[in-house]
């Protein structure tokens, strides 16, 4: 069996109580012989800081880049706030995203069946729901230049960003996509603003040409950005896989992501290239959650998201589709059995800490395996 090497990188607040679940999981794969993974841990975020002063080191980063997968928890606190700007708890979780050329974002939007009543919108809308949001990460107008405020000097100011992409942008993250929907229900739709921005207009025209190259079994629909996220809303069911670009991305996924209910069941991918050395791909994992301060050290934060982006990692890196199936299973007959942490917590529940959830949920595990 192969031998899978991850970096588990904790952090700080809830990070290191959630990250623990993966750890109990992951130590009961490997002594069922189900998996083979090798483990180290790092720091990243406040803790690096209090310990070295930066948000990652360069051997943290080395050892990023070494590792099949990097599994994260989460940055940041109060405690932070004061520390110079370059070596802030984000500015660790940055760095890893740019050095290891994450440029796809992966966020699901799944609605396990226990949970249809805590969305917002009417059950009957999303039961069921299965989507999957693909942002690009490392380009468009969060990065592209000029990114100025200039003064005037007739008391008023001028603030310019720049929405920049080169085609190969497009075309990797156009690929990423529509390799995701062939796994899926063979639907994607791209989303973009063609009827007012030339970026749009760019976006439309790649996205076409890779479909017409190298995808045409699967079915690619073109919607703008705006009515896009009227649609997400009004019948999210429609969709399958959305590709679309980083400010889009950043608004559209949020949207879908509280279709589900709670910050604590939301996980994430970010991925990069295929190595052509390698074949493998630079992959990092982790919750969509922060550090949740108010709550750290208790015991009682939601570790789903947590485990269910070590599922991702299961699923998008080790090729293991069917332990990632059984996994979501397990948390869907957990949840089913009406055991709920205390974010998602309903009449009736009974309201579990982070550590049995963990445990109720491998328990689960165990019993699909039995
Ligand atoms: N990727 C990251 O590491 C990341 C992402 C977002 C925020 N942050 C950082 O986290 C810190 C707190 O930020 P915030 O409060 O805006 O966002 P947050 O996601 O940490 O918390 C928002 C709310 O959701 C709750 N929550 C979050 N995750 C939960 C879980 N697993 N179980 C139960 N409840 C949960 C929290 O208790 C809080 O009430 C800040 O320093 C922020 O910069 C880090």
């Amino acid at each position: 069996m192969a031998n899978h090497k991850l970096l588990l990188l904790p952090g700080d607040g809830i990070g290191p109580e959630v990250m623990a679940e993966v750890k109990r999981l992951i130590d009961w794969l490997n002594a069922q012989g189900i998996a083979h993974f090798e483990t180290e841990q790092g720091l990243v975020g406040g803790s690096a800081y209090d310990a070295h002063g930066v948000g990652i080191t360069d051997d943290t980063m080395e050892r990023a880049k070494a590792a099949d997968a990097v599994i994260f928890g989460a940055v940041g606190g109060p405690k932070w706030d004061s520390v110079p700007y370059e070596a802030r708890p984000e500015a660790g979780l940055l760095r890893l995203r740019k050095d290891l050329g994450l440029f796809a974002n992966l966020r699901p939007a799944v609605v396990y069946p226990a949970l249809a009543g805590a969305s917002s919108l009417k059950p009957e809308l999303i039961e069921g729901l299965d989507i999957m949001i693909v942002r690009e990460l490392t380009g468009g107008v969060y990065f592209g230049e000029p990114k100025t405020i200039t003064d005037l000097g007739n008391g008023q100011k001028r603030a310019i960003d720049t929405q920049v992409y080169d085609t190969y942008e497009i075309e990797r993250i156009a690929r990423v996509a529509f390799d995701l929907a062939r796994k899926r229900r063979n639907k994607l739709t791209s989303m973009e603003k063609r009827n007012v921005m030339k970026s749009g207009v760019l976006w439309n025209e790649v996205v076409t040409q890779v479909h017409a190259r190298e995808y045409k079994d699967v079915t690619l629909e073109h919607q703008l950005a705006d009515s896009g996220g009227m649609n997400l809303v009004k019948s999210p069911k429609q969709f399958d896989v959305i590709v679309t670009d980083n400010l889009f991305g950043d608004m559209l996924s949020d949207i879908a992501a509280m279709l589900t209910g709670s910050l604590g069941m939301l996980p994430s991918a970010s991925l990069g290239e295929i190595d052509a050395k390698t074949k493998k791909r630079r992959s990092l994992f982790e919750p969509v959650h922060g550090s949740a301060p108010d709550i750290a050290g208790k015991g009682f934060a939601n570790p789903i998201a947590m485990l269910a982006s070590f599922g991702m990692a299961l699923r998008y890196s080790f090729e293991m589709g069917a332990l990632a199936d059984r996994l979501d299973a397990a948390i869907a007959a957990v949840l089913a059995k009406g055991l709920r942490t205390a974010d998602i917590k309903s009449e009736g529940a009974t309201v579990a800490s982070t550590s049995q959830m963990g445990e109720a949920i491998l328990r689960e595990l165990q019993a699909l395996y039995a």
